[in-house]
C-alpha cells in the first residue's frame, strides 16, 4: 500500500547561490506580504508537507479541489491550497512576486503563471461544506482577496522560527528520525489543545493496538479563537511526553499549519500531511470525521492517501475503579467521571484551582495553571476620570493603601506627574490630551499583560479615548468615574485653577480649562461612579473595593484558595 515513510517528498527550498539572486532582485518586483496561514502554508509546501503539491492551486485544479476533491490529473487531494491576491501593480500574470512575512523577510518567489477570480460562496459551500459567516474558514475567505495567484514556487528560506527549535522537525527530517529509530508503524496523533489523562490513554492504547510508537503532532498556527495558546500547549505536551510515556514509545513534533475547522475533508488533509511526515497510521475520532461534508466511511480512502486511519476510541474515567476506559465498553451502571472543556475553565482556571490529579497530570496541570491566572491574579487597569478637584488623586491615594491589605500592589500614574516626564511639553488641547490619555493607557496596557495593577487619575475628558485605553488593557479595565459637581470642584479649587480660567476667559484669552471653557464628556457606564461631596475618602475607596471584589480582581479577606 505505501512505504514505511510515505513516498516521495516535494522540495521547492533553492540552492545558496539562487538565493542570493533572489535577494539582490526581489526589489525589482512586487511583494506580498503573506498573513499567518499563508506562511503556515508557504512553510509544508516548502519542506514537502503538502507533497505532491508544488505550489499554489491553479484555477484547474482549485476547481476540481472544491467540487471533487481532487486535483485536475485526478489525485485525491481534500482541500484548496491557495494564494489570495489582488491583481495589478506589478501582480501579473508573467511576473514573479516576492512572498513576504510580516517583518518583511523575504521568503519566496512566486513566478505568477496564472491570476483567476474564484467564488468565496461556492468554495466555503464545496470545500467546507459551510456557509455561515461566523465559521473561522468562511471569515477568513470573506476577508482574503478576491483572486488566486498560482505558479512556480521558489523557496529562499521558510518562515523564520525561534520557539521550540528543537521539536519543529520538517517532514524529511523526521522520516530520519523514525528511521534512525527503526520504527515502522507510526502513529499520528493529531491535537489543538491541551492532553488531558483520557487524551493520553487513548494514544497509547491506538499505539498498542496497531503495535507501533506514537506521533504526537501538534498544530502550532493560529488555531480558532479561544483555543489555549501555542506556547502554554507545547509547555503542556512536552511535560507529558517527557514524564509519563514510556521512554523510546513516542516523539512530539509541532506542526505549521492553521486550522480550517472544516470537518471530514480536513481530517483526510490531517491524514496525508502525516503521510508525508513519515507516518503510517494516523488517528481520527468520529466526532472530527463527522462534520462538515460527509464523505462515508474513512478507510475507503486509504489506498489513495497512503496512510491508515485508525478510528479512536474517546475514553472516561471510571472513578471506583480508578482507571480509564473506552466509552463503549463501560458496562451500564458503572459510574463515569469526566471534565468539560467549559468546566475547566471556569470552574478550576478562572478560581486557580488545580485540576484533578485523575485528570490532569500534575505537571500539566500546574502550567495550564501558571498560564491562566484566575482574575484576582490577573494584571488590571484601574481607571480614575473626573474633573480636577474632583477628588481622583485623594481617592486613587487611598485606594492604592486599600489594596496592598489584598495584596495587590499598585503603581500610580497622576496627572499632573505623567505631564512632568511621559508626556512633558504636551498641552491641554484635544490632540495633546489624546496623546497623554494614549500614552498613560498604553504603559497601563504593557503593566497589566504581566500581571501587575496601575491605577491612572487623569481628567481624560474624552469617551473614545478611555475606551481606547480600556482596549489596550484587553477589557482588564475599571473605569472609576468621580463624579463630584461642577460648582464643588470649582470652590474647592485647590490649585487656583478655576479662577485663574475664569479670568482668562473675562480678559478674552481663554486657556481651555475642563468643566470651564473645554468639555468633559462623562463616562456612560463606568463600573464605579464616587460623589467625594457626599461619600467620605474613606467610602469611596470602600466603594471600589466591593466592586473589585464583585468582579474577582480580589477576594475577600478570609477567602483561601485550596
Ligand atoms: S488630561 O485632560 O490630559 O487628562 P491631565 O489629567 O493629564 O489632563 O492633567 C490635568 C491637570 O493639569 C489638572 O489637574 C490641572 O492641575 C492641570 N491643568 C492645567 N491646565 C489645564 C487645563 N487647561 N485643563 C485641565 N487641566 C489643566
Amino acid at each position: 500500500m505505501k512505504t514505511p515513510y510515505g513516498g516521495t517528498l516535494i522540495d521547492l527550498t533553492v540552492d545558496v547561490a539562487r538565493a542570493a539572486e533572489m535577494k539582490a532582485t526581489a526589489k525589482d518586483f512586487a511583494s506580498l506580504t503573506l498573513d499567518e496561514r499563508g506562511l503556515c502554508d508557504l512553510e509544508l509546501l516548502a519542506v514537502g508537507g503538502f507533497s505532491p503539491l508544488k505550489g499554489f492551486l491553479g484555477k484547474a485544479d482549485y476547481e476540481r479541489v472544491v467540487a471533487e476533491m481532487r486535483l485536475a490529473d485526478g489525485t485525491l487531494w481534500p482541500l484548496p491550497i491557495t494564494l489570495p491576491v489582488t491583481p495589478g501593480n506589478g501582480v501579473e500574470e508573467g511576473k514573479p512576486l516576492a512572498l513576504r512575512d510580516v517583518y518583511g523577510n523575504l521568503l519566496a518567489f512566486l513566478h505568477i503563471e496564472e491570476i483567476y477570480a474564484y467564488d468565496k460562496e461556492a468554495e466555503g459551500r464545496g470545500a467546507y461544506g459551510i456557509t455561515d459567516a461566523q465559521h473561522p474558514a468562511v471569515a477568513h475567505l470573506n476577508r482574503q482577496a478576491g483572486h488566486y495567484a498560482a505558479g512556480r514556487l521558489e523557496v529562499l528560506r521558510t518562515p523564520p522560527h525561534y520557539d521550540f527549535v528543537d521539536l519543529r522537525r520538517t517532514p524529511k527530517e523526521l522520516r530520519a528520525h523514525f528511521e534512525s529509530l527503526g520504527w515502522t508503524k507510526i502513529v499520528a496523533f493529531q491535537t489543538q489543545n491541551p492532553l488531558h489523562r483520557a487524551d493520553e490513554e487513548l494514544t497509547k492504547r491506538a499505539a498498542q493496538q496497531v503495535g507501533g510508537r506514537l506521533l504526537i503532532h501538534p498544530v502550532v498556527g493560529t488555531t480558532k479563537p479561544g483555543d489555549v495558546d501555542h506556547f502554554t500547549r507545547v509547555r503542556c505536551y512536552r511535560a507529558l511526553v517527557d514524564n509519563y510515556y514510556e521512554p523510546g514509545s513516542v516523539v512530539l513534533s509541532l506542526l505549521p499549519y492553521v486550522l480550517r475547522m472544516a470537518g471530514s475533508r480536513e481530517v483526510l488533509l490531517h491524514a496525508i500531511i502525516r503521510r508525508n511526515y513519515g507516518c503510517t497510521h494516523f488517528l481520527v475520532g468520529r466526532d472530527q470525521w463527522g462534520l462538515g461534508a460527509a464523505l462515508g466511511n474513512p478507510s475507503q480512502y486509504r489506498n489513495e492517501i497512503g496512510i491508515e486511519i485508525v478510528e479512536y476510541k474517546p475514553m472516561v474515567y471510571l472513578p471506583e475503579e480508578d482507571r480509564y476506559s473506552p466509552v463503549e465498553e463501560v458496562p451500564a451502571g458503572v459510574k463515569t467521571a469526566n471534565i468539560s472543556d467549559t468546566q475547566v475553565r471556569d470552574h478550576y482556571l478562572a478560581k486557580g484551582l488545580q485540576l484533578p490529579e485523575w485528570f490532569s497530570r500534575p505537571a500539566v496541570a500546574e502550567i495550564l495553571n501558571e498560564s491562566n491566572p484566575p482574575r484576582f491574579r490577573q494584571g488590571l487597569t484601574i481607571w480614575f476620570t473626573g474633573l480636577s478637584g474632583s477628588g481622583k488623586s485623594t481617592v486613587a491615594h487611598a485606594l492604592v493603601e486599600r489594596l496592598a491589605e489584598f495584596g495587590r500592589n499598585v503603581s500610580l500614574l497622576d496627572g499632573d506627574e505623567i505631564r512632568t516626564h511621559l508626556s512633558k511639553g504636551l498641552s491641554f488641547s484635544k490632540e495633546d490630551r489624546d496623546t497623554n490619555i494614549r500614552r498613560v493607557g498604553f504603559v497601563a496596557g504593557l503593566v497589566a499583560q504581566h500581571g501587575g495593577t496601575t491605577l491612572c487619575s487623569v481628567i481624560s475628558p474624552y469617551r473614545a479615548v478611555r475606551d481606547d485605553a480600556r482596549k489596550m488593557s484587553k477589557g482588564n479595565f475599571v473605569e472609576v468615574f468621580c463624579d463630584t459637581p461642577m460648582n464643588v470642584c470649582e470652590q474647592r479649587d485647590v490649585k487656583g485653577l478655576y479662577a485663574k480660567a475664569r479670568n482668562a476667559v473675562v480678559e478674552g484669552r481663554p486657556m481651555g480649562f475642563t468643566g470651564v471653557d473645554d468639555p468633559y464628556e462623562a463616562p456612560l457606564n463606568p463600573e464605579v461612579s464616587v460623589d467625594t461631596s457626599t461619600l467620605s475618602v474613606e467610602a469611596c475607596a470602600n466603594k471600589i473595593i466591593e466592586k473589585l471584589i464583585e468582579l474577582g480582581y480580589i477576594l475577600p479577606h478570609g477567602h483561601i484558595v485550596v
